[in-house]
């Protein structure tokens, strides 16, 4: 029987009296899945939801892509390397600081990578920590693996609790800096204080590190316990490839590879990614210039805000080297993107390539309520912004990747007929 002879659907079919999920693992079917940001399929929206890149990725990318495609598609009958070899080697040599190709790991996004270190380092026992609020993943992984997570709470300031961090139990704790949603920086003194005080697995989600002053890298030869993960699905403008990696000890690496499945990345992403790890003058073009609208869009959503201020005053007193400060006392800005004023809303300062603000509406007022109701207009003109509704540190903020100057301009614009009318 073909599908189209029939108007039957699987889903159709009646569950009752079939208990799939008494059938699943409990700790499976008490599951939260992660919520992605969305991915519209109709055109037309401005998408600053998902922090992916606003500009094309290398041509050579796309190029090694045709290239290992070939006129009739006859590599892809066979499978990949397994353990993405020559990207390996490409991903040392790329960062430098003596790591070797024994010192990567190479996964399926670095989701793919986060999930092999959490399947390897963590169970009913032995409990993985990270600090909230952050990635949302890491909980969801933790729960599919049916293992402890142990959450560290952040305060407003969103300082590092090392003291927290050095007492903590856990067999591996994940730290993401730049931080998600907030795009606050951890300096690489910090993440050492971390390292002299606790001798669990310190795993550095370093996905924005690329917009950042500073990463843990160098650290790598000093900490056997350091794992550094990243990704190209941002700053290298390949999210759809799906390509990410470890940067680790060797002992730690082959632990991955332990529980990493075979293949598992495909040929074209390995042709992908190797092509665009090779091309750093592109990348430093891109990612300067996701720099420079982030930090004028930082001053104009932040100026006036004494707290913002003073904050990044603060980080970049604790950060060896840090460049000036984002919040200057006065800014002239010339509004040649079109933007007309600053709001002055608490920002937190970004050292990622998005821009997390507590919107204020006309009369002053923040909170959940204002936060919705500004995604809420935002999605209403075709602007996609994140909300996190989940949690009181986010729940009146707004996060907005840096899209292009037209698109933050946009932003901007639509943000001020908002506070305007709200
Ligand atoms: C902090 C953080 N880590 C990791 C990832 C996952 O990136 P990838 O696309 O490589 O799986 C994201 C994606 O948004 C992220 O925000």
């Amino acid at each position: 029987m073909t599908a189209a002879s029939t108007s039957f659907s699987t889903s159709d079919a009646p569950s009752a009296g079939v208990p799939i999920d008494d059938l699943a693992l409990p700790h499976v079917a008490r599951l939260h899945a992660y919520t992605p940001g969305l991915q519209p399929d109709e055109p037309g929206w401005i998408k600053l939801n998902t922090n992916e890149c606003p500009y094309p990725p290398s041509p050579r990318a796309a190029e090694a892509v045709r290239r290992e495609l070939g006129a009739d598609g006859a590599s892809l009958r066979l499978y990949p390397s397994p353990a993405s070899a020559a990207l390996r080697e490409a991903i040392a040599a790329h960062h430098g600081h003596g790591l070797r190709a024994e010192n990567v790991c190479v996964g399926n996004g670095s989701d793919d990578v986060l999930n092999l270190l959490v399947r390897a380092f963590c169970s009913p026992e032995a409990a993985l920590s990270f600090t909230v609020p952050s990635y949302s993943l890491y909980p969801v992984l933790v729960a599919i693996q049916d293992g402890r997570a142990e959450e560290i709470g952040f305060e407003r300031t969103m300082r590092l609790p090392v003291e927290k961090i050095a007492a903590s139990p856990a067999r591996a704790f994940i730290l993401t800096s730049p931080n998600a949603p907030t795009g606050v920086a951890f300096g690489r003194a910090e993440i050492e204080r971390v390292l002299a005080a606790w001798h669990g697995l310190l795993v550095v989600d370093e996905a924005y590190a690329p917009f950042a002053r500073e990463d843990a890298v160098p650290l790598l030869a000093r900490y056997p316990n350091l794992v550094v993960t990243r990704t190209l699905s941002k700053a290298h403008a390949l999210a759809g490839i799906r390509v990410g990696y470890a940067l680790a000890h060797p002992a730690t690496i082959a632990i991955l590879d332990r529980v990493r499945d075979s293949y598992n990345v495909s040929r074209l992403s390995q042709a992908a990614a190797l092509a665009a790890i090779g091309d750093t003058a592109y990348y430093d073009g891109i990612i300067a210039k996701i720099k420079r609208t982030r930090d004028r869009h930082l001053a104009l959503f932040g100026q006036g805000s004494n707290e913002a201020c003073k904050m990044e005053n603060e980080a970049c007193r604790n950060t060896p080297g840090a460049a000036a400060p984002h919040y200057p006392l006065s800014i002239h800005h010339s509004s040649s993107a079109g933007e007309t004023g600053a709001f002055g809303w608490f920002t937190y300062p970004s050292q990622a390539n998005f821009i997390f603000t507590e919107p204020r509406d006309a009369r002053g007022k923040t909170g959940p309520a204002v936060a919705a109701a500004a995604y809420e207009h935002l999605r209403a003109n075709k602007i996609l912004v994140r909300y996190f509704p989940g949690h009181p540190l986010t729940a009146s903020f707004l996060r907005i990747s840096v899209g292009t100057d037209a698109e933050m301009a946009a932003v901007h614009q639509s943000l001020q007929a908002w506070q305007t009318n709200a």
